[in-house]
């Protein structure tokens, strides 16, 4: 039996998003329907709502979630009502040339629940990121829940699923961030912070914030930032090479998605370093560098999709590490806010008022 419940919907290009009653299907094979509990309010939300994603209106939005497995679809065997999940908008599928050759966290071939939810009347809702979770409930593919410890709250679980893990895996992972080295971090919203907060927690032994607003600096101090860089007053690569040596960092991550930040990056860093691109670009933006710069600096230039993270490995892990007290997921909670104040907080969030707004249900 199809269920009704409430969720938050994006109508139409830059229309406000609204309450519908969305129907949510019983779960077929390879499907679960999870409870939601929190679910955060990422940048990505807002791009959906302002068309710079796709057309698919309406969207049901909301991706960065936790809950509880209500339901499973008859062959579903790794996780099973009652338990405690963060859905992950990249279920590997185990069979594409990347799955093959044992790097599944580039799976080329993710999937999604393959039936639809709709309005009362029968419109297709295209969920964000294929996961839809500012509604009660929402049916994903069962490969997108992923199990961790439930002692955990449901407000900072969720902020795993997208946002946070990006930022710490951009570090980690993609960045190889270790014991000693140097890394600065340009854009320190909530994916900026859980990189520096990701670098932290890897052992780096100088890490520069660099934001344009004071606000988001004193905050990057909090998950760890040993220096900080307001780039609208101080040249950001000048400051990042005085603070190491006249060298540069070890390892640069833009966590805002623009050229400029993006060419700031790439001279900040030491000979031989590594940059990072998290932030998302648009469509329309180019850039250009000398190519024998890109040659003679040496090191690597990589991009980071969803922290090249592996959520089966990474998410359990992170959790622990929180719960011992070794990674203050907490902190990036802004506020909690319930279900008709999405709006309110995509307002917040677009004046810099807040790392992370969490829907609890
Ligand atoms: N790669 C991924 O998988 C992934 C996942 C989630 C989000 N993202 C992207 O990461 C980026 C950051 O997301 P967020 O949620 O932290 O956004 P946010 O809006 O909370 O943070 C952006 C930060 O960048 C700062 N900023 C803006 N312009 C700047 C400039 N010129 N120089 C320095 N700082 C500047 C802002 O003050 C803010 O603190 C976005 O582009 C988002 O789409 C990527
Ligand atoms: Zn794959
Ligand atoms: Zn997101």
């Amino acid at each position: 039996m199809a269920q009704e419940v409430r969720g938050v919907i994006a109508p139409g290009k830059d229309e406000a998003v609204r309450i519908e009653t969305i129907v949510v299907p019983d779960p077929g094979p390879g499907e679960a329907v999870v409870r939601v509990q929190a679910c955060g309010v990422c940048h990505t939300d807002l791009h959906y709502k302002q068309g710079g994603i796709t057309d698919e209106f309406p969207f049901l939005l909301g991706h960065e979630a936790a809950g509880v497995v209500e339901q499973v679809g008859p062959d579903v065997t790794d996780v099973a009502p009652g338990d405690f999940v963060v859905l992950n908008w990249r279920a590997v599928c185990g069979r594409c040339r990347a799955c093959r050759r044992g790097r599944p966290w580039y799976c080329f071939d993710t999937h999604n629940a393959r039936q639809k939810m709709t309005l009362a009347d029968g419109t297709e809702l295209a969920p964000a990121l294929g996961i839809g979770a500012f509604a009660e409930k929402t049916l994903v593919a069962a490969g997108q829940c992923t199990k961790v410890d439930p002692r955990v709250s449901p407000q900072v679980a969720g902020l795993l699923g997208c946002g946070v893990m990006a930022g710490i895996g951009a570090a980690v992972n993609t960045g190889g961030v270790t014991r000693g080295d140097t890394v600065a971090v340009i854009g320190c919203g909530g994916v900026g912070d859980a990189a520096i907060a990701g670098s932290h927690l890897a052992g780096a032994a100088k890490i520069i914030a660099v934001d344009i607003d004071d606000r988001k600096l004193e905050t990057a101090r909090g998950m760890g930032a040993t220096h900080t860089v307001n780039s609208r007053s101080t040249d950001p690569v000048e400051a990042i090479r005085e603070l190491t040596g006249g060298f540069g960092a070890d390892v640069v991550i833009e966590a805002v998605g623009r050229p400029e930040t993006y060419e700031q990056a790439f001279y900040a860093r030491d000979l031989a370093g590594t940059v990072v691109l998290v932030g998302v670009p648009t469509p329309e933006m180019k850039l250009e560098l000398p190519l024998l710069d890109v040659f003679g600096r040496g090191g690597a230039l990589k991009s980071s999709w969803y922290g090249d993270c592996l959520p089966s490995r990474d998410f359990p892990m992170l959790i622990d590490l929180h719960l011992q007290g070794r990674l203050p997921l907490d902190k990036f909670v802004t506020e909690t806010i319930a279900l008709d104040e999405v709006e309110k907080a995509f307002e917040r969030m677009h004046h810099g008022d807040v790392l992370r707004s969490v829907v609890v249900l």
